[in-house]
């Protein structure tokens, strides 16, 4: 059951007449090593980001298939990357990212985990043009797109991602969605103060704000064509993925290991999960396992 807090955001951001504008990130490239750690650091060790990540993880290895190759846009410093390439040993995964300081975390995680199955490359992910048309079983990104200046650069994101991608590829790209109301927005950021840096906090701040609107990320994604869909979290897309069909059922070994993820987080991190499946399943995402 969501808190009481969440309805009041949920009832605000139903009844509200105000319009948030988008405001773009003011690092468009996350490169100030600050910034960078402290990201890092969120999505490690259970920090803020563990239950997004391994929801995000579950979705990922359900459209993804034994063998395939599969493209990371904006993979930042690899902690979700890092965690479907362990989950999914039988995959061969490529990161790119712009940032030459997130890419060094990146290498860093791959290093220390002994990872064998990821690549990382420098790019653009709206210059996708290292890689030929029809290239890739699946495309993932996760937390990134609304680091794009604007809906010209996203609608050619998704373009290339389109390109790269074999017919009847998977696709899993999960962002915010744009809120409504200033004070949702500062709910949301300021939610978990007691749990992160203030560095982080001021970062989910500007990245809520830098949101793309759930029609802007409608309309860039329609470039995939039917089979893939846009959905939200229930009622108010504060979470949007534009996700393809599944292509399996969760491998026992893959259901094995989101299990161990899952049981390892803290009670408070698996009340996280269980409001983050919530709301995406009643907005029509389904989320295998971690129940
Ligand atoms: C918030 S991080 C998300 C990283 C990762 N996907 C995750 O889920 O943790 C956003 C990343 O997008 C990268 N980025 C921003 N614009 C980019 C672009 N045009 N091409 C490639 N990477 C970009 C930033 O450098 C940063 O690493």
């Amino acid at each position: 059951m969501p808190s009481l807090a969440v309805m009041k955001v949920l009832m605000r951001e139903l009844m509200t007449s105000q319009r948030v504008q988008r405001t773009p990130e003011p690092d468009l490239v996350m490169d100030d090593p600050e910034k960078v750690a402290d990201y890092t650091a969120a999505g490690r060790e259970n920090g803020v980001m563990a239950p997004v990540y391994l929801f995000h993880s579950a979705q990922i290895s359900r459209v993804i298939r034994s063998g395939d190759t599969v493209l990371d846009l904006a993979c930042g410093p690899a902690n979700q990357l890092v965690q479907v390439a362990r989950l999914n040993p039988d995959c061969q995964f490529i990161g790119v990212d712009l940032s030459e300081e997130m890419l060094d975390k990146a290498e860093g995680l791959i290093a220390e985990q002994g990872i064998r199955n990821i690549e990382l490359r420098k790019g653009s992910i709206d210059d996708l043009s290292a890689f030929a048309n029809h290239s890739m079983d699946a495309v993932m990104s996760t937390m990134a797109l609304h680091h794009l200046p604007h809906t010209g650069v996203l609608q050619e994101t998704c373009k290339e991602a389109a390109r790269v991608l074999k017919p009847g590829g998977g696709v899993y790209m999960a962002d915010f969605g744009r809120l409504k109301s200033a004070e949702s927005i500062d709910y949301f950021a300021h939610q978990y103060d007691h749990r992160q840096p203030a560095l982080f906090t001021l970062d989910y701040f500007y990245s809520l704000n830098a949101a793309f609107s759930l029609d802007d990320l409608k309309a860039a994604a329609a470039v995939f064509g039917g089979d893939v869909r846009v959905l939200s979290t229930f009622l108010v897309p504060f979470m949007v993925v534009i996700m393809s069909q599944p292509r399996r059922d969760l491998p026992p070994a893959v259901q094995t290991g989101l299990q161990q993820l899952k049981d390892a987080l803290p009670d408070y991190h698996q009340v996280d999960l269980a409001d983050m499946r919530t709301f995406f399943r009643l907005g029509g995402v389904a989320s295998p396992m971690l129940s």
